[in-house]
């Protein structure tokens, strides 16, 4: 975050989520094991977290770990854990603290070790003054868990809202909002949703894009958020109404 021109405005408070898929191929691609994958991911999250400030964007949210991935191979596991401790521990949060930049991890906390969740309330707490964008990395995350979580704890049969629902998961995953998500980025060539933010997306734009995320940055973050400025929001709504509220 070493860039210190005025951001953009442009997409303020836009919410862009993003699904990092392709370390594993990147690597194989080039003789190398999964995690040299991991690790250019995590070059590839700097670059993009520098890329989002710079366009001025509200919100980034990326899909980091998933409740499923525990599911891998212990050491592709650990060295993915490994990497999420030094990104919270490392020079990347006091260039957040100066960039105005707020970290905040969203998933469950119970199953990572005591290190990374002292790391991670750490980060949260020296970058909570942060204005200028908010970052929040999904970390065993699951959506349908976190619908699970929300709806175990609707008590009685009353009428319930969709933003008390909503304020229920936000506890349930550590948020402390549910933003919904304008523009969901899926890096890897596949085309799906993969448990991530199922709620949020209700009215997300969505952009798959084949390149890789090692190979993710700037230039690619531009050309979807090209692609979103294309499209026509309509909420459900006829496009004359959909105009007012876009
Ligand atoms: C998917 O690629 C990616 C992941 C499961 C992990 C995402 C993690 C990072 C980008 C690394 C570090 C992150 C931070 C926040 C420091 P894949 O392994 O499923 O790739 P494949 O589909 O090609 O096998």
């Amino acid at each position: 975050m070493t860039d210190r021109t005025p951001p953009s405005t442009r997409f303020g408070g836009l919410h862009v989520a993003v699904i990092m898929d392709g370390n594993g191929r990147w690597a194989r691609a080039r003789g190398l094991p999964r995690v040299a994958g991991h690790r250019a991911g995590a070059e590839a999250v700097r670059r993009t977290v520098e890329a989002a400030a710079n366009q001025g964007i509200g919100t980034l949210t990326l899909f980091a770990f998933s409740s499923d991935n525990w599911l891998r191979p212990r050491a592709e596991v650990d060295t993915l854990m490994q990497l999420f401790y030094e990104y919270l521990l490392g020079p990347e949060i006091g260039r957040a603290v100066e960039n105005g930049i707020r970290v905040a991890v969203i998933g469950r906390r119970d199953r990572l070790s005591p290190a990374l969740v002292e790391a991670i309330e750490a980060a949260e707490q020296a970058t909570r003054a942060g204005r200028r964008m908010l970052v929040r990395l999904a970390v065993d995350y699951s959506a349908r868990d976190a619908i699970l979580a929300a709806a175990a704890r609707v008590n009685g049969g009353g009428k319930l809202g969709r933003e008390q629902f909503a304020r229920l998961m936000a506890e349930a995953t550590h948020a402390d909002s549910l933003p919904e998500v304008d523009l969901l980025i899926r890096t890897g060539g596949e085309q799906r949703l993969s448990d991530f933010l199922l709620w949020e997306c209700a009215y997300a734009e969505l952009h798959f894009t084949r390149t890789l995320w090692p190979d993710f940055g700037a230039a690619h973050l531009e050309e979807a958020l090209a692609d979103y400025q294309r499209r026509e929001r309509r909420f459900g709504r006829v496009p004359e109404a959909a105009a007012s509220i876009a």
